[in-house]
């Protein structure tokens, strides 16, 4: 790691993808082509043919009809002729791939129904080589959509997967995920103008905003460095690491779960904790701030909010580190177990573990009455799961593993995500399928014998090209 010479991400919007900037909202509706390279040429000129959005043309007031993005992962850099030595400096995560080892599988919590053997895509010959990611308002969409997969196609690439999002709102009001959430509430705020002051570890405050280098690569990040990445024809600086999981869920079974377990009338109020947000994005009422104006400082014991509500995992904010900011001797002291409870144990601050979330959801939604209805039969939704990260190991794999998927968290045992776990025993610590909160009377409880509500069907890891960066692999 190295400190990169201060320049501010704002002037390297010519040279970053619009996803990093937007999530491309006003645009309704979105397909993700998942492709396999069949002639190596063919692609590349056909590659450089399509115009990536820039993250200069989308945010502050500007935006674009149509869109296109495009990733590719480590079997697509190789197709596409790079060898071993061009791609070090990358990411081992993105390497090895999403389903390239036993080890990390189990860690990511993909395991019985969500193993990767049950994946419809991305292993073997199903392993995507490029994702191209194109949204567009939904009166414009289709043909548009249907003519770039047509050229690929005519380009020698196979189609691994084609996904459509469902049609989104381009009014601007906020995207529901198939649970019936409002989602994309809580995002990490990008400091483009390089106004914040880095301090790493010293200062573990939580705060919205995170460095550039967080999600872009060759910037520098909360700890003040910038990461590795390869130095020779293979360009990665301004790109980012993307996740995509495909994350298919039991709607059904999920309402109905929750109406079985709380009653029909408390079944939303159930959900709500189950995520630890109220049904319309707002903060679960006790927090002491809307939106996203929160701690869970003033909630130790998860009396307003679960400990391990989905939220909660996903973003302990100051909680997993309450002591926050301090200097050599509290943490000599915190570290020696002098000072907190095992509850309050410093894993390290969420401030190095955000996640820039991109997904969109697909297939039918059904509001909680719908499906909670006697007869309604299960549909088909989920989530196409997309986010950013400049470190697959210390972002998506940490929270996946170690605050989602992990049984003992935040000083529970037993339970995983209520949310998205998978709920199988692990080896070493037991049983997760327990869920733990307070009912509206104060009183603490544990329902028991969660069913899994999410199953994944793929997932890949790519790399996110600056549009140099894309040059520099489109070039041959
Ligand atoms: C089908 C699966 C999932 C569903 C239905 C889901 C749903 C939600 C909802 C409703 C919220 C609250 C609204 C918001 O802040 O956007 C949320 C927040 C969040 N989720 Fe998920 N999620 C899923 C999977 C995941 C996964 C796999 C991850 C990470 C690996 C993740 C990470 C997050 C993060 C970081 C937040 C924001 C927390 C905060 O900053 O307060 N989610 N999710």
């Amino acid at each position: 790691m190295r400190r990169s010479e201060a320049m501010a991400a704002r002037d390297e919007m010519d040279d970053i993808q619009a996803l990093v900037r937007s999530g491309l909202g006003s645009l309704g509706s979105a397909r993700y082509l998942l492709l396999r390279i069949g002639d190596a040429a063919r692609a590349r000129a056909w590659l450089r043919g399509l115009a990536p959005t820039r993250a200069s043309e989308v945010g502050g007031g500007k935006t674009v009809d149509r869109a296109i993005q495009i990733a590719f992962s480590r079997a697509g850099l190789v197709a596409l002729g790079f060898a071993d030595a061009d791609l070090e400096g990358l990411a081992p995560e993105f390497l090895d791939g999403m389903a390239g080892d036993e080890r990390r599988s189990h860690r990511l919590g993909d395991v019985g129904a969500s193993a990767p053997e049950h994946w419809r895509w991305g292993r073997r010959e199903a392993e995507p080589h490029i994702l191209v990611i194109l949204c567009a308002r939904s009166a414009l969409f289709k043909p548009w959509a249907d003519g770039i997969e047509a050229d690929a196609l005519a380009s020698g690439c196979r189609r691994t997967a084609a996904f459509d999002s469902c049609p989104g709102r381009e009014d601007g009001s906020v995207a529901q995920e198939p649970f019936g959430f409002a989602d994309g509430m809580s995002q990490p705020d990008i400091d483009w103008d390089g106004r914040l002051a880095v301090t790493g570890a010293v200062n573990r405050d939580y705060r919205a905003g995170i460095a550039p280098g967080e999600v872009l690569i060759g910037h520098n990040n909360e700890y003040g460095f910038v990461g590795d990445m390869p130095q020779g024809r293979l360009s990665a600086r301004n790109g980012s690491y993307l996740v995509y999981r495909q994350l298919e869920q039991d709607v059904t079974g999920f309402w109905r779960w929750a109406a079985a377990e709380a009653g029909p009338e408390r079944a939303v109020w159930l959900a709500e904790q189950i995520v630890g947000r109220c049904l319309n994005g707002t903060a679960l009422p006790g927090l002491g701030g809307k939106d996203n104006d929160f701690l869970f400082k003033s909630d130790p014991e998860g009396r307003a909010c679960p400990l391990g509500a989905h939220v909660r995992r996903a973003n302990p904010r100051s909680g997993d580190d309450p002591l926050g900011r301090r200097g050599f001797v509290r943490d000599v002291i915190a570290s020696l177990g002098l000072e907190g409870r095992a509850a309050d144990d410093a894993v390290a601050s969420a401030r190095f573990h955000r996640l820039l979330r991109r997904g969109r959801p697909y297939g039918r939604m059904l509001s909680p009455a719908q499906a909670m209805a006697p007869g309604q039969p299960p549909v088909e939704a989920g989530l196409h799961f997309v986010c950013l990260n400049a470190s697959l190991a210390r972002q998506f794999e940490f929270v996946q593993g170690a605050w989602l998927t992990s049984a003992t968290f935040g000083g529970l045992s037993g339970e995983g995500d209520p949310l998205t776990g998978q709920r199988l025993p692990f080896p070493d610590e037991g049983r997760t399928d327990l869920f733990r909160y307070h009912d509206e009377a104060g009183l603490p409880r544990i329902a028991q014998r969660l069913p899994a509500f999410v199953t994944v069907r793929g997932g890949a890891y790519f790399l996110l090209p600056g549009i140099a960066g894309l040059a520099s692999i489109t070039r041959g």
